[in-house]
């Protein structure tokens, strides 16, 4: 009994904790600017991929969507994603919108004053809106060849080389690594990095499960997802879309021919802000993992770490009455 009552008001606490680093965190004005316009966003250029539109969809969406952006642009000015989102979503809309020969008459005079106003000129080259289509033949060349290799042999490496990981694979596997899913493209996850020996010897002081090779890792990677970026109803959201992008992470230095090895970080432990003042995460992002990456030795020992049958995985439901 004494254990379930500890185990309550242990986990009641970080709840607790994680409830008031939401709430604070998104009530940012800033960020709450930024969640709506990208919601509406990612609402307005879904429409645009549906098979069967409802003509004139999304006027109202999308004149909330200017009003934002004005509001923003007035409060904060340009350079940041949402607002370039935002701007190539609604062009694409308006252009998508024209196509089908619909009157959105209040949204075009809307753009066209706002654009006024705010001297915006779209940055198509970096930004695209809308939708992309892609023949099937080149979803089907993924450039796998050998999907069972490409996720058997990624196993955690706890023992490296010692050569360094040059920035320009860190950086690859990163841009790799964003083209993971997130809940309306909210894309809520940083990389922070650190080489130096004297970071690294404080980061590994505050992991748990490095025990015995902290000392072979010169180069640790810091997951993060900022908790300010979801509605209420959308509780612990961040912490799946920044496990997705972590999986991503890992596969990207794998694709690339470097090992990985991901740490579990309990939330609200002990030594939380010490990490966070040292690598300047902010109160409202959360830590997912760290990862220690490194290039390979030649022979590497892994973990046999055998999987579970698959018919302890996978579940075909039956149907019923058919
Ligand atoms: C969220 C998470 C936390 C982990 N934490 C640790 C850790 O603290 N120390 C460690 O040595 N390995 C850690 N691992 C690695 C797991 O032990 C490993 O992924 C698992 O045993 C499967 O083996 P494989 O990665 O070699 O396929 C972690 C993995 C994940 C996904």
């Amino acid at each position: 009994m004494i254990h379930k009552i500890e185990a309550f008001l242990h986990i009641s606490l970080k709840a607790i904790k994680e409830t008031a680093r939401f709430i604070t965190g998104s009530s940012k004005p800033r960020d709450k600017y930024e969640m709506e316009m990208l919601i509406i966003a990612h609402a307005l250029e879904k429409g645009m991929v549906n098979k069967d539109p409802r003509l004139g969809y999304g006027v109202e969406k999308a004149i909330r969507l200017i009003e934002l952006m004005g509001q923003y642009l007035n409060r904060y000015g340009r350079r940041k994603y949402a607002i370039e989102e935002s701007i190539a979503v609604l062009d694409a809309y308006i252009e998508f919108s024209n196509a089908k020969k619909v009157n959105i008459e209040k949204v075009v005079s809307g753009r066209r004053k706002l654009y006024q106003k705010y001297k915006i000129i779209p940055n198509t080259s970096e930004y695209k809106g809308g939708a992309k289509t892609y023949t099937r033949q080149e979803l089907l060349d993924t450039g796998v060849i050998e999907p069972e290799k490409f996720f058997e042999r990624r196993r955690s490496v706890r023992n490296f080389s010692g050569e360094k990981v040059s920035d320009k694979i860190i950086q690859r596997a990163a841009e790799l690594a964003a083209n993971a899913p997130s809940a309306c493209n909210r894309q809520p996850s940083k990389i922070r990095y650190s080489e130096t020996r004297i970071v690294n010897d404080e980061i590994g002081s505050y992991i748990a499960g490095n025990a015995g090779f902290k000392e072979n890792i010169s180069t640790y990677l810091v997951v993060s997802a900022k908790v300010s970026g979801y509605q209420n109803n959308e509780m612990f959201a961040w912490y799946i879309d920044g496990g997705i992008f972590t999986a991503y992470v890992m596969q990207a230095f794998f694709s690339l021919g470097i090992g990985s090895c991901i740490f579990q970080w309990e939330q609200f432990c002990k030594n939380e802000n010490k990490i966070k003042r040292l690598l300047d995460i902010q109160s409202d992002e959360c830590i997912i993992a760290i990862i220690a990456i490194g290039q390979y030795e030649e022979t590497v020992k892994c973990v046999c770490a055998q999987r579970k049958s698959i018919r302890e995985i996978l579940i075909k439901i039956n149907n019923k009455g058919e």
